[in-house]
């Protein structure tokens, strides 16, 4: 499975790029707002920036709603890097323009998936990756890792090409319940991946080992 941050703090993406297990990078109109960045031309160069600290697919999202304004906003998202996916939300005009971008070679990753429904039709519509949100659907009081078990199989038993991409995690043991699921991507906020390394048998063990260490050579 692979590992995306879901961020566009820069910070927190050295940081995930230099654990050595970063394969990519996901965000979306708030998460840009949160680190305050404004301004088409702001935004665009952010893309580049983050393109530039991760050699991976970086989720770039489209704010349009109707299907000419979405192809304008992703043509030149995709423009930027080669590494750009084109982020577009799960409406009847995105499912038209992840048609028209797929059909031009444009990789794409439908977003705001709550259904099999909806991931069936990202996936006829030839979408690259399509983004259910687990954590989302958690808050409603019905399992999230449902959806992703759900999708994963209808994909491998018709062979859909689109990649799984597990969104909104909200802990590390939401990345474990997607990889035993058999999700392709997890995309994760920084403190999600870091608590994977935890655990309390880890750390005293590693105290022991040091102690027993030092006792006999000082
Ligand atoms: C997906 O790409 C979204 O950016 C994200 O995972 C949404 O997560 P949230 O529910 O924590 O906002």
């Amino acid at each position: 499975m692979k590992f995306f941050i879901d961020t566009a703090n820069l910070e927190q993406i050295k940081e995930a790029a230099e654990l050595g297990v970063l394969d990519g990078v996901t965000t979306n109109p708030s998460l840009m707002a949160k680190e305050g960045i404004k301004g088409e031309e702001n935004v665009l160069k952010h893309y580049i920036t983050i393109c530039n600290l991760v050699d991976g697919p970086v989720s770039a999202e489209v704010i349009s709603t109707d299907f000419a304004g979405m192809v304008k906003e992703g043509e030149k998202l995709a423009a930027l890097h080669k590494n750009i996916v084109v982020k577009v939300p799960m409406i009847k005009e995105g499912i038209k323009a992840i048609k028209y971008f797929s059909d031009k070679g444009i990789k794409t990753n439908c977003t705001l998936v709550f259904s099999a429904a909806q991931a069936l039709l990202a996936a006829k519509a030839g979408a690259t990756m399509v983004s259910p949100f687990i954590g989302r659907i958690d808050d409603t009081n019905w399992d999230g890792m449902e959806l992703i078990a759900q999708i994963v199989h209808i994909y491998r038993v018709h062979g859909y090409k689109t990649e799984v991409l597990a969104a909104s995690i909200r802990s590390s043991l939401h990345i474990l319940k997607c990889a035993e699921a058999g999700a392709d991507i997890a995309t994760c906020p920084l403190k999600s991946i870091t608590d994977l390394f935890n655990h309390p048998l880890t750390k005293s063990g590693l105290e022991q080992f040091l102690a027993d260490h030092a006792k006999v050579n000082g």
